[in-house]
């Protein structure tokens, strides 16, 4: 055992939390930083290449439900902290099946509680159980308002009430267990290893494709987009800084209507492919509205830079040329998820 200190980071290959990983190992050489993920479709051991080999860093297979994995997890590695993104994350796929939502989103979260409880009992002091979560669980505004840590939670979708049902068994086990939790709820991230089923990464690959640019309902739902990066930093800060048993919004105070975004995508696009201006926007396809789907999200995020001086680091307009450049930069990586080749990964690099 040694004297480090020792982060369980959960979900560490996927979009997210390849990102916090990634900040993590390299700006805490002492730390010690395990990323415990089960590789669904979602992970991908590709986001880490960079970083695999650090000596800080350690890669576990496992899943979040399994108990006496968890347990045993614990024991090898007797974590200070942990922090908890390993989710079901998409919305689509909550509609189309639920249940599977309820058992790692829910019931994922719970054996990690127990099973951190259980590890930490008696000397919770200088322990911190960070459970990352969405603005989804405060519902759908209409054309005015913001998010506070104050709204009520209105989940509408399986998705946001198998998190919002997470955000309150966190907040019972510090309550009930006095077990020092912390959370924060983010609004929509964009940004590089993205994967493609979401509305950032399947836009500028149906583009490059010159594919149709499926657009649900009307267009006019607005999500507040923030720097994957932006979201990792706030999340550093919160494991650090934020106080025990609070909760932290974190949004990029940057609303765009699902039409707008794609527009700007096309015409972004337009230009770095060197496609005549507009070209791209004829591609756009007016789809099948999700059901229940949620009009507008948008995060007042005033807690965060009040008490702890965070703010997004750049805006939408150079965040997307970024984001956009990357995926076109990254051809081989959105290739080798959407031919399902990067599940061969974890059978070469660790067979
Ligand atoms: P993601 O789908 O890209 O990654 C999820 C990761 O969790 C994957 O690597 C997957 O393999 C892993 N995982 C899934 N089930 C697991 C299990 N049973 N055991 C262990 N690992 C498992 O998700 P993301 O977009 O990076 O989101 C990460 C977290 O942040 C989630 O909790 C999500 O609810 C939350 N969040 C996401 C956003 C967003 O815009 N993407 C915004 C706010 C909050
Ligand atoms: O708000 C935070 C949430 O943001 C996270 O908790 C979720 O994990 C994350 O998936 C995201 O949820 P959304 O449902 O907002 O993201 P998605 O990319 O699926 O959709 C964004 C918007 O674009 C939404 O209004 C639906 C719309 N959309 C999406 C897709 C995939 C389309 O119009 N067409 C599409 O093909």
């Amino acid at each position: 055992m040694s004297n480090k200190h020792t982060i369980l980071v959960t979900g560490g290959a996927g979009f997210i939390g390849s990102h916090l990983v990634r900040l993590l190992v390299q700006k805490y050489p002492d730390y010690h930083i395990v990323n415990l993920d089960a590789l669904t479709y979602a992970g991908n051991l590709a986001n880490l290449t960079d970083i695999e080999e650090a000596p800080n860093y350690s890669f576990e297979r496992g899943d979040i439900t399994q108990q006496a994995f968890m347990q045993d997890l614990f024991r090898k590695y007797d974590f200070d902290g942990v922090i908890h993104l390993a989710a079901e994350s998409h919305v689509d796929r909550s509609i189309t099946n639920p249940l599977e939502f309820v058992e790692t989103n829910v019931l994922g979260t719970v054996n990690l509680l127990n099973v951190a409880k259980e590890a930490w009992k008696g000397q919770p002091e200088g322990k911190r159980f960070y459970h990352v979560s969405t603005d989804e669980v405060y519902g759908s505004l209409g054309e005015e308002g913001f998010f506070t840590e104050e709204t009520p939670y209105d989940p509408r979708s399986p998705y946001s009430a198998s998190k919002a049902s997470s955000d309150h068994f966190v907040r019972a086990y510090f309550h009930t267990y006095q077990l020092p939790v912390v959370i924060s709820n983010c609004s929509n991230n964009y940004g590089p290893y993205q994967f493609p089923e979401k509305l950032i990464p399947l836009m500028i690959n149906n583009i490059r494709e010159n594919r149709p640019l499926p657009v649900y309902g009307d267009g006019k739902y607005t999500r507040d987009w923030l720097w994957v990066k932006d979201h990792a930093a706030a999340i550093d800060l919160i494991y650090h800084q934020g106080q025990t048993g609070e909760t932290y919004n974190i949004g990029g105070n940057n609303e765009w209507k699902n039409i707008d975004l794609v527009h700007k995508l096309c015409d972004i696009l337009d230009e770095l492919l060197g496609r005549p201006t507009g070209a791209s926007r004829q591609l756009i396809t007016f789809v099948r509205d999700r059901p229940g789907h949620d009009r507008r999200y948008a995060i007042d995020a005033s807690k965060i830079r009040d008490e702890l001086g965070w703010e997004p680091s750049i805006q939408f307009e150079e965040g997307f040329r970024q984001t956009a450049q990357w995926y076109l930069d990254n051809a081989g990586w959105l290739q080798g998820v959407l031919s399902g080749a990067y599940r061969e990964y974890y059978a070469k690099q660790y067979s």
